[in-house]
């Protein structure tokens, strides 16, 4: 099959905060440093890892850029329509994505804490697409990749939101090859919060770093879980000695 001779455009090149349609950035969400100092988020065509400590407004922003790509704010794709959570996020009304030229054909808003609801709607009303087992009849690894798989047909923008929490680490590679074959073969852009050091090591990406000075880009090597982790893998010990004997020395 031939190969994209370059990376095609973006479903959304964009992403800005219309300043002035803002109430108050003394308020959630306005007031978290990521939202209160965007203006304008330039997304990778494809793929946008959102990093950052807990708190940090991932799940926020992820789930606005949603709401505005028209997904339900519960997760699943457009066609979902149901709500456990009454409030929408005020974010929404004052994001606006900049399209590309492209309309994507296909798309999913996997909501961190939400996938179980998403996994009971499939079941409920039947939904093909997305293999032939009850997504409750599976492990939550399982169900996820069998979600990747099967319902994630490519031309798409999928937005995940932590979808490390229900890997191994070797499953966490599967899905970077999924993710890499939706990407270089069929045209798709994701964007993803995450904490994985696994999965934020794609090469075809920008990660923005979200924290108290804002969101801006940084380098693999240069994140927290990069240098975190390597350093912990290289020596537990050293840091079991702070962590837990710091009192006794
Ligand atoms: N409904 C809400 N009302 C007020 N504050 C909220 C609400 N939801 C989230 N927050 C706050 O907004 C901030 C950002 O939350 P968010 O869930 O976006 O963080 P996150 O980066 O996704 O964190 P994590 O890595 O833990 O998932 C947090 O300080 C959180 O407590
Ligand atoms: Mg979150």
């Amino acid at each position: 099959m031939a190969r994209r001779a370059r990376e095609p455009d973006a479903f959304v090149r964009a992403v800005e905060l219309l300043r002035d349609r803002v109430p108050s950035f003394e308020v959630y969400p306005f007031a978290i440093p990521a939202i209160r100092t965007l203006e304008s988020l330039a997304l990778h065509p494809q793929v946008t890892f959102l990093v950052g400590e807990n708190g940090s407004g991932k799940s926020t922003l992820i789930e606005a850029i949603a709401q505005a790509a028209g997904f339900n704010a519960e997760g699943g794709s457009k066609n979902f329509s149901f709500a456990t959570r009454p409030e929408s996020s005020a974010l929404k009304d004052a994001l606006r994505l900049v399209r590309g030229m492209r309309r994507e054909r296909d798309g999913f808003f996997l909501r961190a804490e939400s996938f179980y609801n998403a996994a009971t709607y499939v079941d409920e009303t039947g939904a093909s697409g997305y293999g032939d087992r009850s997504l409750h009849a599976q492990s939550h690894g399982e169900s996820f990749l069998a979600l990747a798989n099967h319902r994630f047909r490519g031309d798409g923008l999928y937005l995940l939101d932590e979808p490390e929490a229900a890997l191994s680490p070797s499953r966490q590679l599967s899905l970077l090859k999924i993710i890499d074959q939706l990407v270089r073969q069929r045209g798709s852009q994701f964007v993803i919060a995450t904490h994985s050091p696994i999965l934020m090591a794609y090469p075809r990406a920008t990660i923005y770093a979200l924290g108290v000075d804002g969101a801006a880009p940084i380098a693999y090597e240069d994140t927290e879980h990069f240098q975190l982790t390597r350093d912990f893998l290289a020596s537990p010990a050293r840091f079991f000695r702070h962590l837990f004997d710091a009192d006794d020395e």
